[in-house]
């Protein structure tokens, strides 16, 4: 299986297995199959809602001897109403106990945005603390004595932009290690992925198949169908693969982790195979051709009305 290694020498296994819009009722299921294929990379967030039935199956797949706790890498996420550095180190050990873990492998920052303790998701500009209350650099800090305790291995970002990076950079004593964002042929990230690989700083591509599993309201009408790009599919031909499979190979073949989700075991088992894919540098550039700077998760929920943040704040 293809691995990351953190800055310490720790493994990230490449590929896992996302978890957001797997329903409470059919992950546990997904999980425990997963592990049981060989998966060793679980992805999660407090935010999914799920947690708890993840942490069954994990300890099934725990007693029925699938896997030891060691073997795996689990990675989950301090949501937005939980940036105030108080409330840092009882957001993880929320999930940790609904996870049912002592520790996690890599705790991030799911946005580089700050809501009200109260608000779970932002009905109005009202519910967000904004920069100038909860800064992401005190936010930082409070991840950062997580891992002296113990709580977890790593710790690190999701949808950040090189701005954000450098402003934790700057004050980080632990400089972020993982960047967690969406990527693939329609947002291929070619300036993030250098600035990262530059400072060491691991990515995840998520919504590496498009995410066509999103709730209505967070889609488009004229979203662009990932499986059906000409270059996606004569690839999959050349190869006897899926398109599902190279949009998973693509991420891989450029030193990328990817958490493709899914909750159907015969293609948990599929998209594991992807790993095994090796694409040629040609391959990779023809699949790159595809970029358009488009995003399926465009953060608009975070930039409404009233918001402090900007989409310049976020992507810009
Ligand atoms: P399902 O869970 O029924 O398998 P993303 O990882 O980009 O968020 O995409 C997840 C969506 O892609 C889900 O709708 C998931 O459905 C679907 N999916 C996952 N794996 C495959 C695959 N190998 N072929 C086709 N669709 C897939």
């Amino acid at each position: 299986m293809r691995k990351l290694t953190f800055r310490n020498g720790d493994i990230l296994p490449a590929l896992g297995l996302g978890t957001w819009k797997s329903e409470p009722g059919e992950v546990f299921k997904a999980v425990l199959e997963a592990l049981k294929v060989g998966y060793r990379h679980i992805d999660c967030a407090y935010i999914y809602g799920n947690e708890k039935e993840i942490g069954d199956a994990l300890q099934k797949a725990f007693k029925e001897d699938i896997c030891t706790r060691e073997e795996i890498f689990i990675t989950s996420k301090l949501w937005n109403n939980a940036h105030l550095p108080v409330d840092v180190e009882p957001a993880l050990k929320q999930t940790l106990k609904d996870l049912q873990l002592d520790y996690l492998d890599l705790y991030l920052m799911h946005w580089p945005v700050a809501q009200k303790p109260e608000s779970e998701f932002p009905k109005s500009g009202d519910d967000f603390l904004g920069p100038d209350h909860a800064p992401i650099q005190k936010t930082w800090e409070a991840m950062e004595k997580l891992v002296g305790k113990g709580l977890t291995k790593h710790i690190g970002v999701a949808n950040y932009n090189i701005a954000n990076l450098k402003k934790l950079r700057e004050i980080a004593s632990i400089k972020p290690e993982m960047n967690q964002v969406e990527l693939h042929p329609r947002l291929v990230q070619e300036e993030l992925v250098e600035f990262c690989k530059k400072h060491d700083i691991l990515m995840t591509a998520y919504s590496p198949l498009g995410s066509k599993d999103r709730a209505s309201q967070m889609k488009k009408d004229d979203e662009p169908d990932l499986f059906e790009l000409d270059v996606i599919k004569n690839i999959a031909d050349k190869y006897s693969k899926t398109p599902a499979q190279i949009l998973i190979a693509f991420a891989l073949n450029r030193g990328i982790s990817v958490i493709p989700k899914s909750t159907n075991a015969g293609r948990i088992k599929q998209n594991l195979e992807a790993d095994a894919i090796d694409l040629s540098a040609e391959e990779v550039k023809a699949i790159s051709k595809e970029d358009k700077n488009y995003r399926f998760v465009d953060g608009s929920f975070w930039t409404q009305e009233g918001s402090p943040y900007t989409m310049e704040d976020l992507w810009g």
